[in-house]
């Protein structure tokens, strides 16, 4: 994966949510000038950075392009000159906000596209006085930035359709999901929605009827799990069974005229309620620093998610889109000709922080793993793709024995070859190996036999022509090739 050229971000506030942003796009491979005026900003920033990198790299199951540079800039208008993204990260105060945007536009050409990460202010309000309001917009994100997909993008009147379909795009490039907030209200809609919660949930600690920990539990054990994976609306909609939304809100419609919520009062926050909610969590989570649960949540998270894109299902399918968009899929041909000498060398990557195990290695089912992916490369070349799989049938695997013969290490370089050793019409037997990019080193074997089975049948069946005589041209060019020691062998035997 190459490093994208001349991609630069400019981060004006480096803390908690402009380390994330500035993360986010280093891991992306573009350069990041900060500007922070606080003397610990970089080491804050390094220490977000360090949870990143052992977190977000997780998530892809594609190489990631060469981490970017960072750069602490001394002011304002060093850190945005030449950046395309200029993201705003100072603390939630109009009047700061004002001052560092104005600063922002007398220092960038009018195309550079400007985001502010404030968590209520409309666009309306930021653009005030702005020489160019059509080119800033609210990109709202959520902590932590470098792991949460989601950015509301609130463009307000004034942005044109065009700023906002670049950011559009160029949010998706660092794997975010702008949500298009089309009518600006104050706290966007996420934060709306929290903040409701949020209102709750102080009147349950100070009316004691939970502690801190008592309604984390509420929130975890329970429908936190199912908001995480289906939102509001959709879970309500299973809620109602097979009758629907319509019984739902039917059954449960009435409830909202009973007391069952404090609605839009607040408590006040006095001395007495703040200090109660601040012992009862630091009972609950005090013995852990920040740091500790950052780390814990980055990996909660990581689990999550990475399940999230087995099932290619809410923010993991926005995953897998990504991975789509870092490593376009490849369209399979036969090669012109197929070399007799060696055998044929099939997939090339790179060993992902995803498939390392606790001993730092690569983890056994990834070996797995990488010959299947060589065999479905293999099988994509002989002609078996999609319409094939829909309309006729595929090869199945039914008989697989791996050895596993050295170990590797996270980011190193490995490459697989198949040997066709007999072709079909009904059946194959190959054999892979797998190989260390830098010194050849063998890594892995894999022998396999596949059956050709019908779509409709569900039997084995011949496969089509084309398939054949490719699998047996491949066969055919291999014929010459010394069966390697491995074929055949029984679990256990070495030599
Ligand atoms: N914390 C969250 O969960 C969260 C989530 C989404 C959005 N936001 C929004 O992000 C913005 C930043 O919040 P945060 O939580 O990162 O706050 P923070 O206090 O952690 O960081 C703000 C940073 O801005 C710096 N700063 C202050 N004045 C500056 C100036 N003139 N120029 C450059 N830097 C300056 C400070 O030194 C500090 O490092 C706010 O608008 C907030 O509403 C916060």
């Amino acid at each position: 994966m190459s490093r994208p050229s001349g991609r630069v971000a400019a981060i004006v506030g480096g803390g908690v949510i402009g380390g994330g942003w500035a993360a986010r796009f280093l891991l992306h491979g573009w350069r990041v000038q900060v500007f922070d005026p606080h003397p610990d900003a970089p080491k804050h920033l390094g220490a977000v950075l360090a949870n990143a990198r052992a977190s977000l790299p997780a998530l892809a199951d594609v190489p990631m392009p060469p981490e970017g540079e960072l750069v602490f800039c001394d002011s304002i208008a060093a850190a945005v000159s030449d950046a395309q993204w200029v993201q705003e990260s100072v603390p939630e105060d109009l009047s700061i906000k004002h001052k560092v945007l104005a600063e922002i536009e007398a220092h960038t050409p009018a195309a550079t596209l400007i985001g502010s990460s404030t968590s209520g202010f409309k666009p309306g309000e930021l653009q005030q006085n702005a020489r160019h309001p059509e080119r800033i917009f609210v990109a709202h994100p959520f902590n932590p930035v470098y792991l949460l997909p989601l950015a509301e993008l609130v463009p307000g009147d004034a942005v044109t359709a065009k700023n906002r379909e670049r950011a559009s795009e160029l949010l998706r490039s660092i794997g975010m999901q702008p949500l298009h907030v089309r009518t600006e209200i104050d706290a966007h809609i996420a934060d709306r929605f929290l903040e409701a919660v949020w209102r709750e949930a102080l009147w349950l600690v100070n009316d004691n009827v939970a502690t801190t920990e008592e309604i984390d539990n509420a929130i975890r054990y329970g429908f936190g799990l199912r908001w995480a994976q289906m939102g509001l609306f959709e879970t309500y909609r299973l809620a109602g069974g097979e009758a629907g939304m319509k019984h739902f809100i039917a059954q449960f419609g009435p409830c909202l005229s009973w007391p069952w919520t404090k609605l839009t009062d607040v408590p006040e926050l006095t001395d007495e309620l703040v200090d109660k909610i601040a012992s009862q969590s630091d009972a609950q989570s005090g013995s852990r620093t920040i740091r500790e649960l950052e780390r814990i949540r980055d990996r909660n998270l990581v689990g999550i998610l990475r399940a999230l894109k087995e099932r290619d299902w809410g923010a993991g399918a926005i995953l897998r889109e990504h991975d789509r968009r870092l490593a376009p899929a490849q369209i399979h041909e036969m090669p012109e000709r197929i070399d007799s000498t060696a055998p044929m060398r099939l997939l090339d990557l790179t060993v992902l922080p995803a498939w390392i195990d606790y001993n730092g290695h690569m983890t056994e089912f990834r070996y797995v793993q990488v010959f299947s992916d060589t065999c479905d490369k293999m099988l994509a070349m002989i002609g078996m793709d999609a319409d094939y799989v829909k309309s006729t049938g595929g090869w199945y695997t039914v008989e697989t024995h791996n050895t596993l013969v050295s170990e590797i290490g996270v980011d190193e370089r490995i490459y697989s070859t198949v040997q066709v050793l007999d072709a079909s019409d009904r059946k194959m037997r190959v054999f892979y190996c797998l190989h260390a990019g830098a010194d050849d080193r063998l890594l892995a074997t894999c022998e396999a036999m596949y059956l050709h089975v019908g779509r409709e049948s569900g039997r084995v069946c011949p496969a089509g022509e084309t398939l054949v005589a490719n699998a047996r041209a491949i066969a055919e060019a291999h014929a010459g090739l010394s069966v390697p020691d491995a074929v055949g062998r029984f679990v256990g035997q070495r030599d």
